[in-house]
């Protein structure tokens, strides 16, 4: 027969700092006796603002050409990471970017998955193109190409030059939901059903001078968002400045990464200073207030994880100044 004790009367744990261990042991966490809080007044992250340059990254992928093919590579790439913690592969907590090369007569085999993707070109001569779902896109350099989530995907260099883009890919985020699906093609490539004028998945440079002239100017400034809502975990926005043109200073709850598509300038990340040029990236942390300006005239794309955070109402901004 079971019998019940009263508590307390013949506990043997007598004080609270006995508890904690046995609590321990039984995987509790006392919440008023955490190690670290859980709740804090505004967004917090180990990451930090990092810059990443193209001139070297060239030189490295270059060099590393000599050794590994795409035969051997699934993708031959420079993933940007940024060194908090153990981390060796998150730019920022919900997206990575990478540089990414292929050399003539090379091909990036097809394959799908659920995180999305999407290119900015940097350098590509005649004959470089991406296949989206059995469509033939051209990779021209500036075009920002889509390849949303569990789209086939593949790239093709069958011109004379080697040619780089930056990859966008919402992989950390996937890695935190651990809602990752991965499938190679059974053929390796793509039949190419279509090789169509205009895409919902390309923005060539025409294309973003058409959605830049229909923008407002401020201070030199302006910006369109290039629709794309087959991708519903990124943001893409691409700036225009004229001479000494500059964003006005803001934060905000969300992260993002910018590339100079072409000129330069600087961008201030909470007092610090980064100099950047043609295909250089940027990471922002969350919460972080920046502010780019030109110097002779810029272009930057933008890519942030903003509609997540609007998406579960936890968006906030502040502009500064
Ligand atoms: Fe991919």
């Amino acid at each position: 027969m079971p019998t019940q004790t009263m508590p307390g009367a013949l506990d043997p744990i007598g004080s609270l700092d006995e508890l904690y261990p046995v609590l321990n042991r039984e995987c509790y966490t006392a919440g008023w006796h955490k190690a670290r809080p859980s709740l804090w007044k505004e967004p917090r992250t180990p990451f930090a603002p990092r810059q990443w340059r193209y001139a070297e990254a060239r030189r490295h992928i270059d060099l590393a050409a000599r050794w590994i093919s795409t035969e051997q590579a699934e993708r031959r790439n420079l993933l940007m990471f940024n060194p908090v913690g153990d981390n060796d592969y998150a730019s920022l907590p919900n997206l990575v970017a990478a540089y990414q090369m292929l050399r003539p007569g090379e091909h990036a085999s097809a394959h799908r998955h659920t995180p999305n993707a999407l290119r900015l070109v940097l350098d590509a001569g005649a004959d470089v193109y991406t296949v989206v779902d059995g469509v033939q896109l051209p990779m021209v350099p500036g075009d920002v190409l889509l390849t949303p989530g569990w789209t086939w995907h593949s790239h093709f260099d069958r011109g004379l030059d080697d040619a780089y883009w930056i990859d966008f890919l919402d992989v950390p985020l996937v890695h935190r939901l651990e809602s990752m699906f991965f499938e190679a093609h059974p053929d390796h490539f793509q039949t190419v059903e279509s090789t169509p004028a205009v895409s919902p998945f390309r923005f060539s440079a025409a294309d973003q001078d058409r959605l830049l002239a229909d923008a407002r100017e401020t201070e030199g400034a302006r910006c369109a968002r290039l629709s794309a809502p087959s991708m519903r975990t990124v943001a893409l926005t691409v700036h225009q400045f004229a001479s000494q043109g500059r964003l006005p200073a803001r934060r905000d709850a969300a992260s993002r990464m910018f590339a100079v598509i072409t000129g330069s300038g600087s961008l201030e990340v909470d007092g610090e200073t980064f100099t950047c040029q043609r295909g250089d990236v940027i990471a922002v942390p969350i919460w972080k207030t920046h502010r780019f300006t030109a110097d002779q005239g810029a272009r930057l794309l933008e890519v942030s994880d903003e509609p997540v955070q609007r998406l579960l109402g936890f968006y906030r901004q502040e502009r500064i100044g």
